[in-house]
């Protein structure tokens, strides 16, 4: 690693101490989804990868799903919630308009202590979410945290929409983040980038204050995600492979440095696509987008703690979090696990 990067070392670092994730039981094939749209599980496996999705019941919200991911990641952490300090709950499918999905979270694991937040920054909410926590701790401001990603994205999706439809599913990861002194191990740096240009290409419309509640929509359509699918493609795999071009040069790193890269699960031809340019060789890109499809802020928190739990990265490893997603935001990690 870069002598610099290396002599920058802060006091503190952001370890990850543990890790969990939750998905609802429900689960929505695309054989399933071939008798209520016109497509196949031969049209969705080739284009997307996806071939099946968890859902929620009607009684499972974003908070319930938050709230399980979140204890498996204190119980590895072997954290109790009381000593948490903060809790960030990354999501576009919050619990409610206000209060935020933390504050319930909060209430659910008796996290007293902590001061919580929702982060709307879509795909990239996890992303984010450690930088933000890496910050604090770097800091000396908090002495650990839990980031979640969790998304109930079949609450808001066109059931008829063939286009989007296929792509989406529900889950909710975590991690515990703690301040460590031992300059080696942990988020070693992130960036975040945005583009609010782009916003049409992703979007959720009602009801916000462009689109309140006590207005009749034009379009009933608004209260479902909207996507421009080709647009996205082309832009993820660009986003993608310029935020990990920049962790690999802001931290004097190369490919072969790296042990793994967990990408946001969007699409794996995506992802694909951005490993080629990187020439990252397969066995260092994680896929589990078959299983879950895109569940949004969730996606890497999932794909990481089932990565860790297979045995594909072990502690002391050089991993790199990246995702691209509505705002358009995008950005990356590199953690020292
Ligand atoms: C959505 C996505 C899978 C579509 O794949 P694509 O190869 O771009 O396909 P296109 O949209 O060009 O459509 C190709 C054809 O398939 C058809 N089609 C679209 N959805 C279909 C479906 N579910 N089943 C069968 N056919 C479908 C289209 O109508 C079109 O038909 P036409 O050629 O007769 O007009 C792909 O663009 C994608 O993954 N984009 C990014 C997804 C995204 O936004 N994720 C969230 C951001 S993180």
């Amino acid at each position: 690693m870069n002598k610099e990067v290396r002599e920058r070392s802060p006091l503190y670092r952001a370890v990850i101490a543990g890790y969990g994730s939750f998905a609802p039981e429900k689960k929505l094939t695309n054989e399933e989804l071939a008798k209520m749209i016109d497509t196949s599980d031969e049209w969705i496996t080739d284009r997307t990868g996806i071939k099946t999705r968890h859902i929620t019941t009607d009684s499972e919200s974003t908070a319930f799903l938050a709230t399980e991911a979140a204890k498996k990641a204190l119980a590895e952490a072997h954290l109790d919630a009381g000593e948490l300090d903060l809790i960030i709950v990354a999501t576009i499918t919050p619990e409610m308009v206000f209060p935020s999905t933390a504050s319930f979270v909060q209430r659910n694991l008796g996290a007293k202590k902590a001061w919580v937040f929702d982060l709307a920054a879509a795909c990239s909410g996890f992303v984010y979410g450690l930088s933000i926590v890496q910050q604090f701790i770097e800091s000396g401001r908090i002495k650990n945290a839990l980031v979640i990603g969790a998304e109930t994205l079949s609450k808001i999706t066109n059931w008829s929409d063939r286009t989007s439809c296929i792509l989406f599913g529900d889950g909710a990861g975590a991690v515990v983040l703690e301040k460590s002194e031992d300059g080696r191990k942990g988020i070693i740096y992130s960036n975040m980038f945005s583009d609010g240009d782009c916003w049409q290409a992703l979007n959720c419309q009602a009801y916000g204050s462009r689109h309140p509640a006590n207005k009749k929509l034009e379009d009933p359509k608004k209260i479902y995600m909207e996507i421009k699918g080709r647009e996205v493609y082309q832009q993820a795999v660009r986003r993608i492979v310029e935020a990990v071009t920049d962790c690999l040069e802001h931290c004097g790193l190369s490919i072969d440095d790296i042990n793994m890269v967990i990408s946001h699960q969007m699409n794996a031809r995506i992802i694909e696509s951005a490993a080629k340019r990187l020439n990252l060789p397969d066995e260092k890109v994680f896929l589990n987008i078959a299983e879950y499809g895109n569940t949004s802020a969730a996606s890497v928190p999932i794909a990481f703690n089932e990565c860790v739990r297979s045995g594909k990265i072990k502690r002391g490893d050089i991993i790199i979090f990246v995702a691209f997603g509505a705002g358009l935001t995008w950005g990356a990690n590199v953690i020292e696990f």
